[in-house]
């Protein structure tokens, strides 16, 4: 079976290829079809975002795809950035950018304060059928200052629940363990597991 990850993002293609490593699967990505335009996320869900990507790169390009689409809910901020996280200091920012705006908004929260939420949203569409949506999510919180060199996005600002290291200080083998993008992929191995099965 064949499948494409609706990214170009090659810190997401790294994360969920590793975790979904199936015998009989092979992992496409937007990189090996031409003139794919990035699909605009414009819906006020993840889940709405994760179905848009998924459902317009199965009608370009034919093949069962995979989307996923996170955000970071922060308590003290009401849930912002949210949906909104990828562009969260303006078009065009870069993740520096968004982490010091958050990092800028949380100066005057407390330790106590500074839980959030990271959740994704992943879509698996099917040809003829409604997208499957499968969710995961880790709880934690917001560090004092950016600390760490891997990963990508929030990941140096954000220290997962029952952890001292943000997610950027952490070995990727462990971040996709715990993460919320590796809890919403587990789901998403087994839901293609039985698929790869009923083909068999
Ligand atoms: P999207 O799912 O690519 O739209 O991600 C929304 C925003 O969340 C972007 O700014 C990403 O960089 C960020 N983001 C998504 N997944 C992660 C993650 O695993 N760690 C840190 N930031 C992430």
């Amino acid at each position: 079976m064949e499948i494409v990850l609706a990214t170009r993002n090659r810190g997401k293609v790294k994360e969920i290829s590793k975790k979904l490593k199936i015998p009989g699967l092979k992992m496409l990505t937007l990189d090996d079809f031409k003139n794919i335009p990035e699909v605009v996320e414009d819906k006020n869900t993840l889940e709405g975002n994760a179905s848009k990507k998924a459902c317009e790169v199965h009608e370009r390009t034919k093949y069962i795809s995979l989307a996923d689409d996170t955000g970071l809910e922060v308590d003290f901020l009401k849930g912002a950035p949210g949906v909104y996280s990828a562009r969260f200091a303006g078009t065009g920012c870069t993740y520096l950018d968004n982490n010091l705006k958050l990092l800028k908004l949380m100066a005057k929260a407390p330790a106590s304060k500074r839980g959030a939420l990271f959740r994704t949203v992943i879509a698996v569409k099917l040809p003829g059928e409604k997208p499957v949506i499968l969710q995961g999510v880790c709880r934690g919180k917001i560090a004092l200052n950016l600390r760490g060199k891997k990963g990508f996005g929030y990941d140096p600002i954000f220290i997962p629940a029952g952890y001292k290291k943000t997610y950027g200080e952490m070995a990727l083998t462990l971040k996709n363990r715990i993460s919320h993008r590796g809890k919403a992929l587990e789901k998403a191995k087994k839901y293609l597991l039985k698929l790869i099965n009923k083909q068999k």
